[in-house]
């Protein structure tokens, strides 16, 4: 057990003291959880191989799962990758700093361990003022998982990452809830045409107003067989995943609610704890008081990053109450909407009934 140090800040306004004592701990080899405006992320001295696998061991995470770099500056990545593609320029200009990853062919300096064996290697930069500062300070490339027990919904709250890592790394941030709320876009540019390994809030549509056509992960495999091995790194692993068994209901909006309501029924019977994630536009639908039921809304539909911003919360609330069986209603699979129906298939374990 390591004595995890709990560090206060305000990202308006960052204390210097606090911060260099975080950036001593990552050059020293240790690792440190901060927040990104996607989800708390766990860093670590990417060019070192001890600390690297400091964050598998505190993560539980398989060995052959490669890490993002997070730099705070675009010069960074010139040590870190063998080559810049010229369709590179154009995404990191538009999207850097923001939620945006991009994997290249890595340099000799990238020790395997960061990688996870592969040649390639991803990097962002975040768009985050504590994210910053910290890489910054440290003076190196911080490699940075997001901050969870593997397989669990990523941390959005610094209470999260505690849930999940306390006494496990020598320092957690606390610096505010992630806005976004889910991970970045991964981005593979080394092939022929790009390709979306990771659906992200940088959307398809966005990137191709820059790149021109771009893939997404799963028609990634039938046009480049190197593509086609990394496709497959997404999807090997459980994500996201609550304690509960998850079943999304996709189709019309009354006849999800239908089917939730009749699901809710059947497990109420059978003597099991129920959770329903609903929206704000169907949540008088659901009968409030009955059994054990506990009843959640993500947030409106007409403002699907509301939603976006609160699924992973919701999932770690669930599990706080010990729900046995969470029904979800799906979204439109639309821009963000998307993002949220890849999460929530990967959190179901593809447990999807259509109506
Ligand atoms: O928003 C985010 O990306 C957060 C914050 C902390 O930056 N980080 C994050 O990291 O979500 P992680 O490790 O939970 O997810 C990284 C994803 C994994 O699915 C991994 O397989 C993929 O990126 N990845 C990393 N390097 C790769 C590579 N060289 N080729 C293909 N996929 C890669
Ligand atoms: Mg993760």
């Amino acid at each position: 057990m390591k004595n995890t140090i709990i560090m206060k800040m305000d990202a308006e306004n960052i204390d210097d003291s606090s911060i260099e004592k975080c950036a001593e701990i990552l050059r020293m080899g240790g690792i440190v959880a901060f927040p990104t405006e996607t989800v708390y992320g766990l860093g670590a001295d990417a060019l070192n191989p001890e600390a690297i696998k400091k964050i598998f061991a505190a993560k539980g995470r398989p060995p052959d799962n490669p890490l993002i770099i997070h730099i705070s500056e675009t010069k960074d990545i010139l040590p870190l990758v063998k080559e810049i593609p010229d369709k590179a320029y154009g995404v990191m200009e538009k999207f850097w700093p923001g939620p945006l990853t991009i994997i290249f062919r890595k340099s000799n300096i990238v020790p395997h361990e960061t990688s996870g064996g592969l040649s390639t290697i991803a990097i962002r930069m975040p768009d985050h003022p504590i994210a910053i500062k910290l890489i910054e300070k440290s003076g190196i490339p911080i490699a940075a998982p997001s901050a969870n027990i593997s397989g669990r919904p990523s941390p959005t709250k610094a209470e999260h990452v505690m849930e999940d890592l306390m006494g496990r790394v020598d320092a957690v941030i606390v610096g505010g809830d992630c806005n976004i709320g889910v991970e970045s876009t991964v981005l593979d540019i080394t092939g022929e045409v790009p390709v979306i390994l990771r659906p992200g809030v940088i959307s398809r549509e966005m990137l191709e107003k820059v790149l021109g056509k771009v893939f997404v992960n799963s028609s990634a495999g039938k046009f480049n067989k190197t593509e086609e091995k990394f496709g497959c790194i997404n999807t090997k692993y459980v994500h996201y995943s609550p304690d509960a068994k998850m079943i999304v209901v996709q189709g019309g909006l009354d006849n999800i609610v239908a089917e939730i309501n009749e699901l809710r029924r059947k497990y109420e019977e059978k003597g099991k704890k129920v959770g329903i994630i609903c929206t704000d536009e169907t949540g008088n639908r659901y009968k409030k008081s009955a059994g054990e039921t506990t009843i959640k809304s993500l947030g409106s539909r007409k403002h699907p990053q509301t939603i976006a911003a609160d699924l992973f919360k919701t999932l770690r609330e669930f599990d706080k109450i010990d729900v046995e069986i969470i029904l979800c209603e799906s979204v439109d699979d639309m821009e963000i909407g998307q993002v949220i129906m890849d999460r929530l298939r990967k959190a179901s374990g593809g447990h999807i009934i259509k109506v």
